[in-house]
């Protein structure tokens, strides 16, 4: 049987030049299993495959003889000074693909100065990851169906340093996740939810015959906007809602007070046939204004990527599924070296457009429509 490689056997692969280098060897690395967890989407793919195909369709519009040589990548998130404008997204069970699991993308995170968002289903408990974080470290929270859990993880988060809450909202019911039915995944027994160990136990609702486990089961626990307006009276925290994909919604945000949107469909893993996020992030931008945090993710692989989600209007891009096959690969090492090559990337762009800072980059930086 397959297993997950050991530290001793890893190291950046001779050849490793940019993002989709790491999939490849990371494919070849981890069992089947895990990395169909990793890499699939849901049901037929087709947005999996949209996030990436919109951003290979918009075009950059090259310019000439401009001065950049003052230039640099920095940027404001939540009124906080980002030295350039990728994240580390939240991303589940990092325990799947090494050892040291999220305290070593912690590790790069810190290294490269990237924002590390802790999912609410990490391997290592979150105050052991915000350990490793100077700064910049966000936490990602799911609601829990005990409404008094959710809290209890809300206040260890502000206890251990996060800065600001991400609220995803898009999942609470898992797609139709075929391709992972197919290759018989299912969480081993050591990669433990360790935010979750003391999660009280909750009585199952029986359901009557008739009654549906989506509607009446799993949607009668998800949140719905009183209870992120009950989040906001909770905390001080900056909140921002992940999984925003129209305009209203946004809106939404707005009106409750929150501080951002993270335009995203999941990377393709929850509903099919959804519009890639960068088709209508632009949209999400006219409906908020220019001052509302808009952040953006799925499919983001290439430095040009990262520039055409800023020309349509997000203030900085996430990265999902990259953080853990750079992880599986080469440890804290090669994610630092991911993110550094998709930070190169950004400057080339920039420079080869003419747009010496992300203030400069604008629709105008592009050729394509949407
Ligand atoms: C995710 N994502 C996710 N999102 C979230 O809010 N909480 C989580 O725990 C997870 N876990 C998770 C696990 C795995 C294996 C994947 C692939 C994704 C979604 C993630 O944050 C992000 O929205 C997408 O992965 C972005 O798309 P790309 O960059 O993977 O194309
Ligand atoms: C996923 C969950 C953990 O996408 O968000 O697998």
């Amino acid at each position: 049987m397959q297993r997950t490689p050991d530290k001793t056997e890893r190291s950046i692969p001779p050849g490793t030049v940019c993002l989709e280098d790491y999939q490849r060897h990371a494919k070849k690395i981890l069992p089947h299993d895990v990395y169909e967890y990793l890499a699939s989407g849901c049901a037929d793919e087709r947005t999996l495959a949209r996030n990436r195909a919109a951003f290979d369709e918009s075009t950059i519009q090259p310019r000439i003889l401009r001065d950049c040589s003052n230039g640099n990548t920095e940027c404001r998130v939540l009124g906080q000074r980002f030295r350039h404008p990728i994240l580390l997204g939240p991303v589940a069970h990092q325990a799947l693909v090494h050892e040291e699991a999220e305290l070593a993308t912690a590790e790069a995170a810190s290294l490269m100065e990237a924002c590390m968002v802790a999912s609410t289903l990490s391997s290592a408990p979150m105050e052991s990851i915000a350990a490793r974080l100077p700064s910049h470290k966000w936490f990602q929270l799911y609601f829990h169906k005990d409404r008094g859990f959710t809290l209890e993880l809300l206040r260890r988060a502000e206890a251990a340093g996060f800065e600001a809450v991400v609220v995803t909202v898009d999942a609470p019911v898992n797609g139709a996740r075929n391709r992972i039915q197919r290759a018989g995944f299912s969480l081993p027994p050591a990669v433990v939810e360790a935010n979750l160990v003391d999660q009280p136990v909750v009585e199952q609702r029986s359901l009557n015959s008739g009654q549906s486990v989506i509607f009446q089961g799993l949607m009668s626990e998800a949140p719905t906007w009183r209870d992120i307006q009950w989040l906001r009276n909770q905390t001080s925290l900056p909140i921002l809602i992940k999984g925003v994909m129209h305009p209203d919604d946004a809106l939404g945000c707005v009106e409750q007070g929150l501080q951002g949107v993270i335009v995203s469909n999941h990377g393709g893993r929850c509903l099919d046939t959804v519009p890639a996020s960068i088709e209508v992030v632009a949209s999400i931008r006219a409906a908020v204004g220019e001052e509302f945090s808009v952040l953006l993710d799925g499919g983001i692989r290439r430095g040009t990527d990262v520039f055409k989600a800023l020309a349509l209007g997000a203030d900085a891009v996430l990265l999902g599924r990259p953080q853990v096959f750079a992880l599986a690969v080469a440890g804290a090492l090669g994610v630092a070296h991911m993110i550094k090559l998709l930070r190169d990337e950004l400057e080339i762009c920039m420079a080869l457009s003419g747009c010496p800072t992300l203030d400069a980059i604008g629709p105008s930086a592009l050729t394509g429509h949407y």
